[in-house]
């Protein structure tokens, strides 16, 4: 079985086409499940605060299907002999070459000129996650 879904064909509206994906519990807390939606595969996350985020399922960096990668948090530059620890599910690290992406805002957070994901608008309505692409 293949580890992309087939959606439905979304409704064209002016602020861009809204695709209903499935009902908010079919898609686990911190994990993304990737969809193909028309020609995109989109990988869809719900995190552990109920908010739903849509990500294109390609790396910025080198084309990596970055929503395999892994949903963690990530260590900050710290002072020697402190290690410490943020994010924790907020951060998608790509499976490639391990750039690591803050899932709220889409932006790789620790390069100098850094890259971002491609986010979709995500909304719940009545219990069915809603993509705008
Ligand atoms: S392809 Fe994602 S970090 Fe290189």
């Amino acid at each position: 079985m293949s580890d992309v879904e087939v959606s439905a064909p979304g409704r064209a509206g002016r602020a861009g086409r809204r695709v209903e994906v499935g009902k908010l519990e079919e898609f686990p807390v911190g994990k993304f499940r990737i969809l193909k939606v028309e020609s995109r595969e989109i990988g869809v996350i719900r995190m552990e605060n109920g908010e739903v985020h849509a990500v294109l399922n390609r790396c910025p960096h080198k084309g990596a299907p970055v929503c395999k990668g892994i949903v963690g948090g990530t260590w900050p530059p710290s002072d020697v002999g402190k290690l410490d620890f943020e994010r924790e599910g907020r951060v998608l690290t790509c499976p490639w070459h391990g750039f690591e992406f803050d899932i709220d805002t889409g932006y790789e957070v620790y390069q100098e000129r850094p890259a971002r994901l491609k986010k979709f608008k995500t909304d719940v309505e009545a219990g069915t996650v809603v993509i705008t692409i």
